[in-house]
C-alpha cells in the first residue's frame, strides 16, 4: 500500500499541497523542571514532531541543550520552526521529552509529554508546561540526554 503511494505522489507531486503551501509552524515552549534530592542534577528537553503518516519522520524541532544545576527549580524555553512535512494528514503530533538525572539511582530517565496535535496550517504554536516535578519520574532509562 505504502510503496503505490509514494509512487502515486511522485507522478501527482506537481498538483498536490507539498510544494503549494509550505507556510512553516514556529513553535514555543517553556516551563520549569524541580528536583527535590538536594543534590545538583542535569536535564534535558526536547520537542519533537511526530508525523502520524511517516513512522520514520521523527523531527527533532528544537533542543534545549543539556544543562545541569545546584539548585531545586529549572526553568527552560524551546523554539523551533517547522515546515508542513505531513503529506497525507494534516497534523502534527508535538512531542516534548525530558531527560535528566534527578534520581536516586543516578541513572539518567526520560519521559514524554504529547501536550498538543496541531493543524500544519497553524502559524504559531505556544506550550507552557508549568512546573513540573521530576524527581525519580521516567520508565525509560537511558544512557545519554540527547
Ligand atoms: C513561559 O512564557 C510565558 C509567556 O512568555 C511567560 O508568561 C511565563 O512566565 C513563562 N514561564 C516560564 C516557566 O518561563
Ligand atoms: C515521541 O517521541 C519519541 C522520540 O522520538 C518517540 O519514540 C515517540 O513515539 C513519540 N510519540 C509519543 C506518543 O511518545
Ligand atoms: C547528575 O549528573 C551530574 C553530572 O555528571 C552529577 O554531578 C550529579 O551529581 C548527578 N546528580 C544526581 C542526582 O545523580
Amino acid at each position: 500500500m505504502r510503496p503505490m503511494l509514494v509512487f502515486s505522489l511522485l507522478i501527482g507531486v506537481a498538483s498536490s499541497r507539498f510544494f503549494m503551501d509550505r507556510a512553516p509552524t514556529s513553535f514555543f515552549a517553556n516551563g520549569t523542571l524541580s528536583c527535590q534530592l538536594k543534590k545538583p542534577w542535569c536535564f534535558n528537553v526536547q520537542m519533537y514532531e511526530d508525523d502520524f503518516s511517516f513512522k520514520f519522520a521523527n523531527d527533532v524541532v528544537a533542543s534545549y541543550g543539556t544543562r545541569c544545576t545546584r539548585f531545586e527549580k529549572h526553568q527552560y524555553e524551546l523554539t523551533g520552526n517547522q515546515f508542513g512535512d505531513g503529506l497525507w494528514n494534516d497534523d502534527y503530533e508535538i512531542n516534548i521529552s525530558i531527560t535528566h538525572n534527578c534520581t536516586i539511582s543516578g541513572k539518567k530517565r526520560r519521559f514524554r509529554r504529547v501536550p498538543q496535535i496541531v493543524a500544519v496550517e497553524t502559524p504559531r504554536v505556544d506550550i507552557f508546561l508549568g512546573v513540573l516535578d521530576v524527581t525519580d519520574l521516567g520508565k525509560d532509562f537511558v544512557e545519554h540526554y540527547v
